[in-house]
């Protein structure tokens, strides 16, 4: 939906894997695709995987706004709204747009706007894995293909459940790349 920012993520894929044929994806390949680094973590903002998470309160806890919720008390951290409250985002927050990761944007934010794998003790446990996962995944496919769908980013539907699913999926069209 945003081909400008594929194609920096295919340009920096270029530079760190200019073999196309054969290549392998090291770790510390990884750490070189800050690019894709951005978008993949704009896109668990924008889409998280988990929109919420649920608690049971063993104890009185005290909100930053002085309130006090009882012991007992269920509650539900909203992750979907989090990531696009204006207040930690800015007036785009509605917007797909990899600079909300850029290192001086992320410094001055608050340590909780960003929460797709949850945080504290029962944070997600795969959390590291599944970044190495999706960031290998991606640069073997985008190395080699544009992809590109017909679909409209402001008509994505979001159905609320566990897991964040969406009212229709977008059809993807996969195109080789030529260019070396
Ligand atoms: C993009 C992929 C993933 C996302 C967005 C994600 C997100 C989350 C979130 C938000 C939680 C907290 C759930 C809660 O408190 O109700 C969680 C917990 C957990 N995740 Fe993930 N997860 C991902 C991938 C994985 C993978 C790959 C593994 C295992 C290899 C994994 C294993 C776990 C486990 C075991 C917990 C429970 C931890 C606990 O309660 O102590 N997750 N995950």
């Amino acid at each position: 939906m945003f081909p400008q920012y594929q194609d920096i993520v295919f340009e920096e894929l270029k530079k760190v894997f200019p073999d196309v044929e054969h290549f392998e994806v090291e770790y510390a390949d990884l750490q070189k695709l800050e690019y894709l680094d951005r978008v993949l973590n704009e896109t668990l903002r924008i889409i998280p995987p988990v929109p919420t998470v649920s608690r049971d309160l063993i104890e009185v806890i005290r909100l930053s706004n002085n309130v006090l919720v009882p012991k007992g008390v269920s509650f539900v951290v909203d992750i979907f709204h989090i990531h696009r409250n204006k207040e930690y985002w800015g007036p785009n927050a509605e917007t797909f747009n990899p600079d909300n990761f850029l290192a001086d944007n992320v410094r001055g934010r608050h340590p909780y706007a960003f929460l797709p794998f949850s945080k504290g003790r029962r944070n997600c446990i795969g959390w590291k894995y599944a970044l190495l996962l999706s960031k290998i995944a991606l640069a073997k496919i985008l190395r080699n293909y544009r992809i590109s769908t017909d679909f409209r980013y402001e008509d994505l539907v979001f159905i609320d459940g566990v897991i964040t699913k969406l009212r229709k999926s977008p059809l993807l069209r996969f195109q080789r790349r030529t260019s070396k």
